[in-house]
């Protein structure tokens, strides 16, 4: 019997859904047969990505602006798509980008805004679905988290902390809405290719004097598989974790990484 997905009429929300990761996620989705709510800050580049997947689907999508770094932003967001939609089946979180460096030449805001947006986004988000997802019975949760949470690189602390605390948020909560229908599991990229990877490898290339060549080659160099991550091969992973073909998973994390990460996982 084939793998069904079963996302055909789903509403899922994603964010970080105009680029990258969140992009792609919502190109398998809606091309599956759900129903998309896109969420970042900048509106436009949210309804021309919505109008793709519209023309190339025939999706159902809704775009909404938020910033979710700041407190109260997330309300207004799961509002908007319970009143559009009148259900809420997944969220898949990826909205989140933190700056790296050396430990002791980071800045406290560097930190406020690594947390702000990566853990407490998420955290608002995923509090905003929940009393839906409860009243439902049902709902899938994937954090689109980071292979740093498990295996820290020195100067990416700001985002290896946060990762680390979102695996924990992860399997807790998993724990608390489990028995109400929900499972709420987590992705683990390894360096994919968006637009925040080559803002990073720019930024490494600048502080450390190394050529992009060498700052990817080092971050390759342990990975059996070799080379950088396609965005849509780490889509997958999260779609298959927000879908029903998943049933049976909640709690954990699934590393997408070229086999770069040394601990056995
Ligand atoms: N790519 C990788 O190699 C990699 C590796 C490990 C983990 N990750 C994690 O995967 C997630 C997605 O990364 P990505 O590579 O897909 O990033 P990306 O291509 O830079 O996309 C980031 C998305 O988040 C949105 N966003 C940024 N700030 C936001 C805010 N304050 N509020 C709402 N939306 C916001 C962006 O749109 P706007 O700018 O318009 O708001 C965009 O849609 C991140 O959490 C990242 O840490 C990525």
């Amino acid at each position: 019997m084939p793998i069904d997905l079963k996302l055909s009429g789903k509403v899922a929300i994603i964010t970080g859904g105009s680029k990258g990761l969140g992009a792609e996620s919502a190109r398998l989705l809606a091309a599956d047969g759900a129903r998309v709510a896109l969420v970042s800050r900048t509106k436009a580049t949210l309804d021309t990505f919505a109008t793709e997947l519209t023309q190339a689907h025939k999706a159902e999508v809704m775009t909404i602006a938020a910033d979710l770094s700041q407190p109260g932003s997330a309300e207004p967001v799961a509002e908007a798509v319970l009143k559009r939609f009148g259900r809420i089946d997944i969220l898949i979180n990826s909205a989140g980008a933190a700056q790296g460096g050396v430990f002791w030449e980071i800045p406290e805001k560097v930190w406020e805004d690594g947390f702000a947006l990566k853990f407490f986004g998420t955290v608002r988000m995923t509090r905003a679905v929940l009393p839906a997802m409860i009243a439902q019975g049902y709902g899938r949760i994937v954090h689109v988290v980071g292979d740093t949470g498990k295996q820290p690189n020195p100067r990416l602390l700001p985002g290896a902390t946060a990762n680390a605390a979102l695996l924990a948020l992860t399997k807790g909560l998993a724990d608390e809405v489990g028995p109400r229908g929900i499972a709420v599991n987590a992705v683990n990229p390894g360096p994919t290719r968006t637009d925040r990877i080559a803002t990073l490898f720019a930024n490494l290339s600048k502080s450390t004097n190394k050529s992009l060549d060498e700052i990817e080659a080092g971050f390759m160099k342990d990975a059996a598989l070799g080379t950088i991550g396609d965005p849509a091969d780490v889509a997958r992973v999260i779609v298959f974790l927000a879908s029903d073909a998943a049933a049976n998973i909640t709690g954990t994390s699934i590393l997408s990484d070229g086999g770069r990460s040394r601990a056995i996982s």
